[in-house]
């Protein structure tokens, strides 16, 4: 059965978002999209809960948000636990997320980069695997606000 991924943006990454569901689906994914489904304003916590609840709930392993700068994206998926959102921007950025951080979620600033980046940064961050090792106890030490 092909993995599902949800994808998520507010008004700032809609088109981005097009393009890169459409990617997804070539490449063979579930590609479920929580909208926004117009370029008309909306706000970007609104999809990052959908998206970040996903995950916590276990529903899926890994998810893509964008908005303008990437932040009130990440900012609401990171209250969600067991999520670790990362703003990426380049492809270095994209590998390290996921070999150190265990990313599961890939916000992009879609003010930030332009398409065959973005294009460049979901292609790293879907292919590349956790490192593990020294890694693990870092991450979950995340969880350790208290
Ligand atoms: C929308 O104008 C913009 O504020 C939003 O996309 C995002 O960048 C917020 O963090």
């Amino acid at each position: 059965m092909p993995e599902r991924i949800p994808i998520g943006a507010d008004h700032a990454g809609f088109e981005m978002k097009a393009m890169l569901a459409e990617d997804l689906r070539k490449l063979g994914y579930d590609v479920e999209d929580v909208g926004s489904h117009s370029s008309q304003p909306s706000d970007y916590a609104d999809y990052a809960h959908v998206v970040a609840r996903e995950i916590e709930e276990g529903e899926v392993n890994r998810g893509v948000l964008l908005c303008g700068s990437g932040l009130g994206m990440s900012y609401a998926a990171n209250r969600h636990p067991g999520v670790r959102a990362a703003v990426v921007w380049s492809p270095e950025i994209a590998r390290l997320s996921r070999q150190h951080n265990d990313a599961n979620v890939l916000v992009l600033p879609s003010r930030c980069i332009d398409d065959a980046t973005a294009r460049e940064i979901l292609h790293t961050w879907l292919n590349t695997p956790f490192e593990g090792g020294r890694h693990v106890k870092r991450i979950a030490k995340i969880e350790n606000a208290e």
